[in-house]
């Protein structure tokens, strides 16, 4: 796998530029940022799962430690304020060791509150970064605008070093994905899948950037469907998994479907939706609008559907009519990194401002163009959704759809193939194809 470690020290000097100029525009003089804090259930000393401030990860691979805080001021050597109590209940996170520390100062703290002390005065000189139960003393998350709006439109833009940790996601994710098809022709219950998924990979479901979507089935009709069900189906048909790995606080986020019958209908469909969704990835390149990649994949689709008899009309008449939407009701995509929905997807330019969704297009993500560095998924699906077909016969679009047909195809769900493009200088990247190669 791409070892991160040479790539660091560029990367973190981007971070410092890019925070010298949020600062600036900010007004400010430091930059804060706490990794976060333990939320505990109500009368009880049991926490929720710790998810780390992804600003926080951003600078250093540390994603299991609460109450420590990054400090950087422009022209000096960040400092990371790194919580390792006096506790015996549970293990003490390490000393940090290892290809990044020799860039950051390294304050040891016993208690969060000896922080403070170490935090820069006066704290309304601060750009704090990060969530209201983060507060410490007079140090509250303010989260500056123009500093945040900086931060999130440049984040955009991978490093290097980022990008080595999302190939790592990726080989992660596949080993699961490869275990988790295994499982799903071996009979398996939903529930096994997922164990033989979180096995493969080495992580559990805290650490994965998103709960797995296992779906076997009609359960590949639901979008997020997250239940998990512990005793298989008498017949296993179809199997949608959407299931990512975390490599160092980075994201993947990778689709794909499965017939049981490699002879059937629903298999070729399948593979009909894999050649589009080549097709889609093959479109990114710089200066390429993500809205328009979206509207394609619309009449891309509708076009399986034609030949597969399941429209009537062309595909131009359904994108126009909202019966595309009934088969493919969410985006094609968003930005991926730190978060599995990254942030910026929308965002104008480094001073704010948002580029609106097509109207009628409503779960879109990603309205931006896309440039070199940046990763974006890119997922078609086609559903059979009774919620939304039954809209659409409402709507007067009855006569558009052939009802036998989608009879036919209801028991298997439906199809989503999500892989995770990078943008370059001569066109799309895919990350996720070539872990499947390999494995
Ligand atoms: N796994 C959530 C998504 O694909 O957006
Ligand atoms: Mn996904
Ligand atoms: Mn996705």
């Amino acid at each position: 796998m791409p070892d991160p470690a040479p790539l660091y020290a560029a990367h973190l000097a981007t971070l410092k530029a890019r925070a010298d100029e949020a600062l600036a525009r900010g007004g400010l003089d430091h930059l804060v940022i706490p990794s976060g804090r333990l939320h505990y259930q109500a009368s009880d000393d049991l926490g929720y799962p710790f998810y780390v401030n992804p600003q926080f990860k951003a600078w250093l691979p540390l994603t299991r430690v609460p109450d420590s805080w990054i400090v950087y001021t422009p022209g000096q050597r960040p400092q990371l304020i790194f919580l390792q109590p006096r506790d015996y209940w549970h293990v003490v996170p390490a000393t940090p060791e290892g290809w990044w520390v020799e860039h950051f100062d390294l304050h040891i703290i016993r208690t969060p509150d000896e922080a403070i002390a170490l935090l820069p005065k006066p704290a309304r000189l601060c750009a704090i970064l990060g969530e209201a139960h983060s507060t410490l003393g007079e140090y509250a998350p303010n989260n500056p605008e123009a500093v945040v709006d900086y931060l999130a439109y440049h984040r955009s833009y991978k490093t290097p070093y980022e990008i080595a940790l999302m190939r790592q996601a990726q080989t992660l994710a596949v080993r699961g994905h490869r275990a988790a098809e295994r499982a799903f022709r071996a009979g398996a219950s939903e529930f096994d899948i997922h164990m033989a998924y979180c096995a493969a990979v080495g992580q559990d479901a805290s650490e994965l950037p998103y709960g797995n979507i296992i779906g076997l089935n009609e359960h590949a009709a639901v979008l997020h469907y997250t239940e998990l069900g512990r005793t298989a189906p008498a017949v296993s048909r179809s199997f949608l998994i959407d299931a990512g790995a975390s490599a160092a606080g980075y994201a993947s986020d990778i689709t794909r479907t499965y017939a049981a019958d490699a002879g059937s209908e629903f298999q070729a469909m399948i593979e009909a939706v894999d050649t589009a969704q080549i097709k889609m990835g093959a479109a990114v390149a710089p200066g390429v609008d993500y809205k328009q990649l979206h509207i394609d994949a619309h009449l891309s689709l509708m076009g399986i559907l034609k030949d597969f008899g399941v429209i009537k009309v062309s595909p131009e008449a359904a994108l126009a009519s909202g019966v595309s939407a009934a088969f493919f009701p969410h985006g094609l995509g968003h930005p991926l990194g730190l978060q599995v929905h990254d942030v910026a997807g929308f965002a104008q330019s480094d001073r704010g401002g948002r580029i609106p969704r097509p109207e009628g297009h409503p779960y879109l993500r990603m309205t931006r163009a896309l440039e070199p560095g940046m990763v974006v998924t890119i997922e078609p699906g086609l559903y059979f959704i009774d919620m939304l077909l039954d809209d659409a016969r409402a709507a007067g679009h009855g006569d558009a759809i052939d009802w036998d047909r989608v009879a036919h195809f209801k028991p298997f769900g439906g199809i989503r193939i999500e892989d995770n493009l990078l943008c370059t200088d001569s066109g799309g990247d895919n990350l996720t194809r070539p872990a499947f190669a390999a494995n």
